[in-house]
């Protein structure tokens, strides 16, 4: 039996800082995330020059947090992995500075991850993946589908051409007056409502696996501000539901078709936006109809974390592919290439 891998993963692309240890990339040892969403909050979205600073305040701890409550001595780790990009350059950095200095300090490899790429293996921690497959990352900067012929190899199929869904989802919950991140309080007042409010769905050429947001959330904005306007009160869970159902429809109609025409052996969900419950129940039912198996990963793998670093990062231990200690942080980092 070949030794236990022990990677020690940092993640801090954008407003969470997080570190973990996990062991043969699937056994989470630790996975401890900061948020910094109160920070952020009061300003309506993430700050980057505050999520930095705050970055560098906590890097540190939240490292030996993860070591402590893994109980895993320095000497027992095999390698330091941590996200290279794409994210916001200045959290980037404090990110790499960390791991690198760990990589150099315990002379072990350090390996590079790209942030999607980790997403999409958050599904390892849950269950063995089979392929191809066809994954839905749906996060705060990015709606894109992906087709994964082999372990660790990404096409992508289509991507947005405007705002990712999470954006869209924080924009039109401030517009309904909803705290930042405004995801979590869609998702909440959508399950309230009775009856959607009726939106439109944009499909762009239901042929393609493009996407568009902003058709819909100028939708949702001109009918808040023609309520306002004539003094009605803004039924705010229908138009969560109404606005939520309109992209899941066109999220889970473009996913499946990408299963059917790539003959996927399974569906992976990954990202913030697949904490949602409307678009999990919702894939989950369209997956069970068409015959595909769903893997989807529990809320606190979906949003930012280390351990789905250390999951992605694992791949490369197996090839050996280790990144030199001068790489540099790519705030745009193509996936194919990772
Ligand atoms: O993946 P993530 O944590 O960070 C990025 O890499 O961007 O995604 C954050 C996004 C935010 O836009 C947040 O509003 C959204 O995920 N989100 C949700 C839910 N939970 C988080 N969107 C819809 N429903 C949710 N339950
Ligand atoms: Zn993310």
């Amino acid at each position: 039996m070949s030794p236990t891998c022990r990677i020690l993963a940092i993640e801090t692309s954008c407003d969470e800082t997080s570190a973990a240890v996990v062991e043969n990339g699937t056994v989470v040892r630790s996975n401890v995330v900061s948020s910094q969403v109160q920070v952020h909050r009061q300003y309506g979205g993430v700050v980057p020059e505050i999520a930095s600073r705050k970055h560098v305040e906590s890097i540190t701890w939240i490292i030996e947090e993860a070591l402590r409550q893994a109980g895993v001595g320095r000497s027992e780790l095999s390698a330091v992995a941590v996200t290279q990009g794409p994210g916001l350059v200045g959290s980037l950095i404090v990110g790499l500075v960390a791991a690198k200095t760990v990589a150099a300090a315990l002379d072990i490899p350090l390996i590079g991850v790209h942030h999607i790429a980790g997403h999409i293996y958050a599904n390892r921690l849950v269950r063995e993946l089979e392929y191809p497959l066809v994954a839905l990352v749906v996060s705060g900067g990015h709606t894109e589908l992906v087709h994964v012929p082999e372990p660790g190899v990404f096409r992508i199929l289509g991507q947005t051409r405007d705002d990712a869904a999470g954006e869209a989802f924080d924009k039109v919950a401030r517009a309904l007056g909803l705290p930042y991140p405004g995801g979590p309080h869609i998702d909440r007042l959508a399950a309230e409502a009775d009856v959607p409010v009726p939106l439109p769905r944009y499909w762009l050429e239901s042929a393609t696996y493009v996407f568009r947001s902003r058709g819909l959330k100028s939708a949702v904005l001109a009918l808040i501000n023609q309520a306002k306007m004539k003094g009605d009160v803004v039924n705010r869970a229908g138009v969560a539901r109404g606005f939520q159902e309109a992209v899941i429809e066109v999220l889970v109609g473009k996913t499946l078709r990408a299963a059917r025409e790539t003959g996927a052996r399974q569906v992976v969900l990954a990202g913030g936006v697949a904490a949602n419950r409307g678009l999990r129940e919702r894939l989950a039912a369209g997956c069970r109809e068409e015959g595909f198996p769903l893997v989807v990963p529990p809320a606190e793998y979906c949003t930012d974390n280390a351990a789905m670093i250390a999951a992605a990062a694992y791949l490369k231990w197996e090839k050996k592919s280790f990144s030199p200690l001068d790489i540099k942080a790519e705030p745009v980092m193509k996936l194919e290439a990772w």
